[in-house]
């Protein structure tokens, strides 16, 4: 743990507890300013195997996963954030307090090779201090929050503030995941990264580069998409390591000296309403006439049902062709062949019904299936004579001849 944000640190351990399997660690930290601390896989690694060092001189790096919440809470604060990118990194508690406060935070780390726990608790004592009234805000573009929070990587861009707010007199106030406000997801290809927002403060008043940001001509040139492409003006490029580059255009300054004085406590009276005259009802709604509506709604629907129940029954019934039309339009043969059909089909019905009846007459010699005529016998086989005796038959007028 670095010095670096205040931080008093105790590492206690109760008596009974050799391996530290319990171990509690307090830190007092003001509020307003960046807190991070680091969770050292190492430090865990240790609890989990405590003695396989010692006796059997093996080391192990196992990968570890931290889950971490306020004690009795299911969460972390709202103000803690708790980050580690792969089990085989070292993971992060980071935030800034907002009000002071004590927090008990527990640290689980979970080991993924044996599936062991080990807890560990941290106590932080948040104590007021006044907020720097100068802030900037600047935005990181080629980095990701697990690389900005070790404290060299800090120190560097801590550094780089320093000399463009041309002061020493710099903190930082807050760093901020951009994926957590608004930001993408970067595709999965070298030189894409999430983005990281780091905010500062000083007691020292912005610097002639930071104020370049307020001139109506900073604020043209970025606007739009063209402003992601604007390159820091000359003389304010102070970064060293260009992943730590700031992007110029996504810069904000905040003097919270300007805020506006709270608005002011509502007035209290006494809480006895003032005497008024009597309650005087409204008086009642004029009478409405209600027959239009109900022609509209009810009558005209109405009479355009009856208009569809008449139009649907004549194009059912009135328009049919009959049966009478449809024979006349049918070929003469085919409705022979029908009448027939039905003839025969009747007869084999009435033969079914009871047993005394007549053999079918086409059993019989030829004759006239509706005269009941009887053929003259025929002495001859020839085929020109018809089957059906023609003169007779009314239906027979119908046949082509
Ligand atoms: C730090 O940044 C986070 C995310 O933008 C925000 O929610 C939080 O209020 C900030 N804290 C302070 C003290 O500005």
């Amino acid at each position: 743990l670095g010095d670096r944000n205040h931080i008093k640190c105790v590492k206690l351990k109760t008596l009974g507890d050799v391996f530290g399997a319990n171990a509690e660690i307090k830190l007092t930290i003001p509020v307003g300013k960046l807190f991070t601390y680091e969770l050292m896989r190492e430090t865990f690694q240790n609890d989990f195997e405590p003695l396989s060092k010692l006796y059997a001189g093996r080391l192990y790096d196992d990968p570890m996963v931290f889950k971490c919440n306020k004690q009795n809470y299911p969460d972390l604060p709202e103000w803690l954030r708790l980050t580690q990118r792969h089990p085989y990194d070292n993971g992060f508690l980071y935030g800034t307090p907002t009000s002071p406060g004590k927090n008990i935070i527990e640290i689980y780390a979970v080991n993924k090779r044996s599936y062991e726990t080990a807890r560990h608790i941290l106590v932080i004592k948040v104590v007021a201090e006044k907020m720097l009234p100068y802030q900037a805000e600047f935005f990181i573009k080629l980095r990701e929050v697990e690389k900005v929070l070790p404290s060299s990587v800090q120190d560097e861009i801590k550094q780089d503030i320093q000399n463009l707010w041309n002061t020493q007199a710099v903190e930082i106030v807050n760093i901020t995941n951009a994926l957590d406000r608004g930001g993408r997801v970067p595709l999965p290809v070298a030189g894409h990264f999430e983005g990281v927002y780091v905010k500062a403060g000083s007691i020292d008043y912005f610097s002639e580069c930071l104020l370049m940001v307020m001139t109506p001509e900073h604020q043209k040139q970025c606007t739009g998409e063209a402003g992601l492409k604007v390159k820091t003006p000359g003389g304010c490029n102070f970064c060293s390591i260009p992943s730590n580059c700031i992007t110029w255009c996504k810069t904000e300054l905040f003097d919270l000296t300007e805020q506006e004085p709270a608005p002011p406590a509502p007035t209290m009276s006494s809480g006895i309403l003032e005497a008024g005259g009597d309650f005087d009802p409204p008086e009642s709604p004029p009478s409405r006439d209600f027959l239009p509506d109900y022609i509209v709604t009810v009558i005209v629907p109405l009479i355009l049902a009856i208009i569809l129940c008449l139009l649907l029954a004549y194009i059912m019934y009135g328009r049919r062709e009959g049966v009478a039309k449809r024979n006349a339009r049918t070929n003469q043969i085919q409705l022979y062949h029908h009448h027939t059909i039905h003839e025969n089909t009747d007869e084999l019905r009435n033969m079914a019904g009871n047993r005394g009846a007549p053999p079918p007459l086409s059993t019989l010699p030829m004759f006239n299936s509706r005269t009941l005529d009887r053929a003259p016998p025929l002495h001859s086989d020839s085929p020109s004579i018809p089957l059906i005796m023609a003169q007779h038959d009314p239906y027979s007028e119908t046949l082509p001849r």
